[in-house]
């Protein structure tokens, strides 16, 4: 097998491999999103899934150029959760998350950004607020007029849901703000319960014989996410504060005096908070704090250190789904050692073979484990794990945990190497491995005839990011294909014409009954209108997960165009083929395995089908900002009195424009500070629009609406 291009330090990529990087690693976190959100399904831990969107950043760090459109780190976490009961609420301002930290390195490297991006100079001191990083669920809490109106849980950071009745029961939240508080203010932390209260909850529920909550998180959202609030109200939830979202008023000058203030406010601060000076200081706190864990009573899962000075935090902003001016230093995932009984293969959507490893039951990380994600075959060949191993596992958070190395000191003798199948455990078809080191998925050749296959893409399908069809769960799914009344997508469409023609008794189905299915008939039905980026989504194709599904879907417009442009781009010399490489995000292979999938007869057939019973909404292409360089190239050339350069690029990518490095006669416009050279004289013989800093900094100063 070719040299491994994950493996290789960041450093050394070359811009290609860079590019390569980034697009595998969008479509694998993509997929690791999906997996945990939608399908609360996850394949690997927080820890690898860290280790992955780490990777993308550091990459994107190194080659700016190269950052995609459906960058993972322009993505924020969750889809909201489509939980019946209760209503979304768009959060007043996006509810962040935060970059991780795992090495002591990191935490430097974090202060030396800071430091650049404001221009501070080395002996400058730089205070920084470190605090326990709570696992739990994020809250905001809106007080208007000092009355608490709406508690939201984050949902994907944009929109979240209302537990405003919940959030009344919990005795930390003050239903009433004193009168020096803000008129508006949103005040942000972590919903938890102690690890008491979490034992009382699973001993009650043991009593009762309810299925029992794995950890303190789990139960915590569980008692949140309560319809009845009485419910919640009997389950002691406790919140920390530790941020806000509006605020009308400022709160302080730095994280320290609003957290004290937050604290006036009758909010509970944690503890284990410290102000400290730089890197040093803040993991002078990382190690008290990792000391006390075992003695808490409630669970924490690293440090987060974040920008005393307010004015500092402003400046430095965010980096989409991160603010600069905080890192969440994470401890290590906790580790235990089992044995591997056997490994088992699980057949995916796109026919992927996954090896799943059984476990001699082991607790670690709070729960049970009994299964693990080997990966795929190359891991298990790189990491030479055999069945009867003794085997270190790890997991940390809510996350399907990972095998992590055998102990070859336990092997027994008579271990043997894994062999990966050469067929589907479930068609038989043909499995081989993907051609390339970027492709080491083994993967099933038998496409709709494989029922493993068939099955999966119409559970996809019909998922909440696709059709979103509420009542139609995995189960349901299977027993439609097993009656052989869904082979294909279109079928969903055509239950409920079916029904009425008396060609199908699914109300005398045991489980169904009448209520259920006309609720299902009726979310079928307003499944038939569907915009173009999910129902690409929907259909499941190779590497086309829901940012490319946007893409193409801005791209082209209407089915039919794209239907046009696949059918064309299918010769690779084309130019519908040259058209669809060069939509930014999209490359080589994405185009192979989207072309391929028009291409196939058998998708034909099912498209033919869908188009006929259902409303395909285009898509419009978004619209540009209002900010004067909107949508223009910018170069930044000398020295800036006003902004590191850093700074300069950030807000000028906030405003919409790109920053290129260097002039040509595409540039729109030349920034030119203290003793610019050669650039600043490019653009007067280019007779470019050339702005002085003050001319600069009066734009940067607009709004970014
Ligand atoms: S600050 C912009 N501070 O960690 C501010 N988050 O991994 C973003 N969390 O979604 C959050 N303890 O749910 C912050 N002291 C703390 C925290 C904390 C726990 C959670 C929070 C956030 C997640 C990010």
């Amino acid at each position: 097998m070719a040299e491994d291009i994950r493996d290789k330090p960041v450093d050394a990529l070359t811009a290609t491999e860079a590019r390569r990087e980034l697009r595998l690693l969008a479509q694998e976190i993509e997929t690791h999103d999906r997996l945990y959100y939608l399908a609360e399904q996850p394949t690997i831990t927080d820890a690898a899934y860290d280790a992955l969107r780490q990777r993308n950043s550091a990459i994107e760090a190194r080659f700016p150029d190269a950052i995609r459109k459906d960058s993972p780190s322009l993505r924020v976490g969750a889809p909201v959760a489509a939980a019946q009961g209760f209503r979304k609420v768009r959060h007043a301002k996006p509810m962040l998350s935060l970059g991780n930290a795992f090495e002591a390195s990191d935490v430097e490297e974090f202060e030396a950004r800071v430091r650049r991006f404001l221009g501070l100079d080395a002996d400058a001191p730089l205070a920084l607020v470190a605090e326990a990083k709570i696992d739990g669920l994020s809250l905001s809490v809106r007080y208007e007029n000092r009355d608490l109106v709406l508690a939201a849980t984050r949902g994907d950071g944009e929109e979240g849901e209302d537990v405003t009745a919940n959030v009344r029961t919990i005795a930390d939240v003050p239903d009433r703000l004193p009168d020096d508080a803000p008129d508006i203010l949103e005040v942000r932390g972590e919903v938890y319960l102690s690890r008491r209260e979490f034992q009382r909850i699973n001993q009650d529920r043991a009593a009762e014989a309810a299925p029992l909550y794995v950890n303190p998180r789990n139960a915590a959202s569980g008692a949140l996410r309560q319809l009845d609030a009485a419910i919640t109200a009997s389950r002691k939830l406790r919140f920390f504060a530790y941020s806000w979202g509006e605020a009308s008023a400022p709160l302080a000058e730095t994280q320290t005096a609003a957290l004290a203030r937050l604290g006036a406010f009758g909010f509970v601060i944690n503890p284990l908070t410290e102000t400290v000076v730089g890197a040093a200081g803040a993991l002078k706190v990382y190690g008290k704090v990792e000391a006390a864990r075992p003695s808490l009573d409630y669970d924490i899962d690293g440090v987060v250190y974040k920008v005393d000075r307010l004015d500092w935090q402003e400046r430095l902003g965010q980096v989409a789904r991160a603010p600069r001016w905080a890192v969440a230093h994470k401890f290590q995932a906790e580790q235990a050692e089992t044995v591997l009984l056997d490994i088992d293969i699980q057949v995916g959507r796109t026919g992927a073979l996954t090896p799943v490893a059984r476990l001699k039951p082991v607790f670690v990380g709070g729960v049970t484990v009994a299964n693990a994600t080997l990966h795929n075959a190359y891991e298990i060949e790189r990491k030479d794990i055999r069945k009867g191993d003794t085997v270190v596992i790890q997991r940390a958070g809510d996350v399907i945990p990972q095998v992590v190395r055998p102990i070859l000191e336990k092997r027994p003798a008579d271990a043997v190497a894994y062999v990966f199948p050469t067929r589907c455990p479930v068609c038989g078809s043909e499995a081989t491995r993907g051609a390339d080191a970027d492709d080491k998925v083994t993967r099933c050749a038998g496409g709709l005839t494989c029922a493993a296959q068939k099955l999966e893409r119409l559970k996809h399908f019909v998922s909440r990011n696709a059709f979103d069809i509420e009542g139609l769960g995995g189960k349901r799914v299977e027993e439609l294909i097993e009656r052989g009344v869904v082979t294909e997508p279109a079928d969903f469409f055509m239950l409920e014409r079916r029904a009425a023609a008396g060609a199908l008794d699914i109300e005398t189905w045991e489980g169904w009954g009448r209520a259920s299915t006309t609720k299902l008939f009726d979310a079928i039905r307003a499944r038939r209108t569907i915009g173009l980026d999910r129902f690409l989504y929907a259909l499941g194709i190779r590497q086309v997960g829901e940012a490319t599904a946007r893409l193409l879907a801005r791209h082209y417009g209407d089915l039919e165009a794209l239907e046009r442009a696949m059918a064309a781009a299918n010769d690779p010399a084309s130019e519908a083929f040259a058209d669809l490489n060069a939509i930014d995000g999209i490359g080589v292979s994405v185009a192979a395995d989207l072309t391929a999938f028009f291409h196939d007869p058998q998708n034909q057939t099912v498209l033919a089908h869908l188009t006929d019973i259902l409303e395909i909404e285009p898509v419009a292409a978004p619209v540009a900002t209002s900010s004067p360089i909107a949508g223009k190239s910018i170069v930044f050339t000398g020295t800036l009195e006003g902004m590191s350069r850093g700074e300069a690029k950030a807000r000028a990518e906030a405003l919409g424009a790109k920053v290129v490095g260097s002039v040509s006669k595409k540039t729109d416009i030349v920034v030119v500070g203290v003793d610019a050279g050669s650039k600043a004289k490019k653009a007067a013989e280019l007779e470019l629009t050339v702005w002085t800093e003050a001319e600069w900094l009066a734009v940067a100063a607009g709004d970014d609406a």
